[in-house]
């Protein structure tokens, strides 16, 4: 995710129990700021395909006229981006059918993400925004974390349209379509989480430097990360499980500590983005971690 603030979305004077957003509360998504990813990594899978860089600067250029327009652009996949799509949101829906939480696999059939074509972002905002009254934002860049998480509270979740190369289907550098639109998108559509995140996008404008590292961590933890208990069993519900074959398949392997969530040891939990994660948390249920992060943020400032 993320350099510089959303310094607009850092204002005192928004309630934390605001849910219904209007237009008018939105900060410029002119202002936003990011850093320029198109240059791609020497060390990116697409760094010397020039038809891919020609691919992300085409997208880019969507996301910008969202900035200048305040409207959604949907991108013109071509036939490579659609195979890369088919081939990871198969894979993923056979491996989510047995660990993905049943919440988000109705989300998704709601949200009409299919395994056959891309989703576009129009689309599921306007669902979205319909049922929680979350939105979304296209973006082409990293944001810095404050400046990210801040966007939740007004509940927008910034998200990339590129598709990641197809040499290496099943990874991604940074995050892709498939990330946003598998991963993290149909969580938004249960009011608990979607009331969850505002919250944390609540605590980003007003963290410490310290606080805020706490709330990466709940961030990864659940967001990311995060395990739900359901009917005696547990499932998955964070975008960075539910959007990787190798992340999903690890987390409900032996090599995996499970625990009960506890907000304590979340936040003071040090991890590294780089390996599989070996501990995992399981929280109770949506509306709990909703409660328990809902007085956490109200603490801030205290
Ligand atoms: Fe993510």
């Amino acid at each position: 995710m993320l350099t510089d603030t959303a310094t607009s979305a850092a204002e005192a004077d928004f309630e934390i129990g605001n849910y219904r957003v209007s237009d008018e509360d939105l900060p410029e998504f002119r202002d936003l700021k990011f850093e320029n990813i198109n240059e791609l990594h020497i060390d990116h899978p697409g760094a010397n395909d020039a038809d891919y860089r020609a691919r992300r600067d085409y997208i880019a250029s969507c996301a910008k006229s969202f900035r200048e327009t305040g409207e959604i652009t949907d991108v013109e996949y071509n036939a490579r981006e659609q195979r890369v799509w088919r081939y990871v949101a198969e894979e993923l829906e056979e491996l989510q059918q047995r660990y993905a939480s049943p919440f988000y696999l109705r989300a998704k059939k709601d949200l009409g993400i299919r395994t056959d074509q891309i989703p576009q972002l129009s689309e599921m905002n306007r669902r979205l925004k319909e049922l929680t009254g979350f939105r979304l934002a296209p973006i082409e860049g990293l944001v810095e974390t404050r400046g990210f998480l801040s966007w939740l509270s007004y509940r927008v979740m910034l998200c990339t349209q590129y598709i990641r190369h197809h040499s290496q289907p099943a990874y991604t550098p940074e995050p892709d379509i498939v990330h946003e639109a598998i991963g993290h998108i149909p969580m938004f559509t249960n009011p608990n989480f979607a009331d969850f995140s505002q919250f944390i996008g609540h605590g980003a404008r007003i963290a410490t430097d310290e606080q805020l590292e706490q709330l990466g961590r709940l961030y990864w933890f659940t967001v990311e990360f995060g395990l739900v208990e359901h009917e005696g069993d547990i499932k998955a519900y964070g975008a960075g499980l539910l959007s990787s074959f190798g992340e999903l398949e690890h987390a409900f392997s032996d090599k995996v500590e499970r625990r009960p969530f506890d907000l304590e040891t979340v936040i003071n939990h040090e991890y590294t983005y780089s390996d599989m994660q070996p501990v995992l948390y399981v929280i109770p249920s949506y509306a709990e971690l909703k409660e328990v992060t809902r007085k956490y943020i109200e603490s801030f400032g205290k």
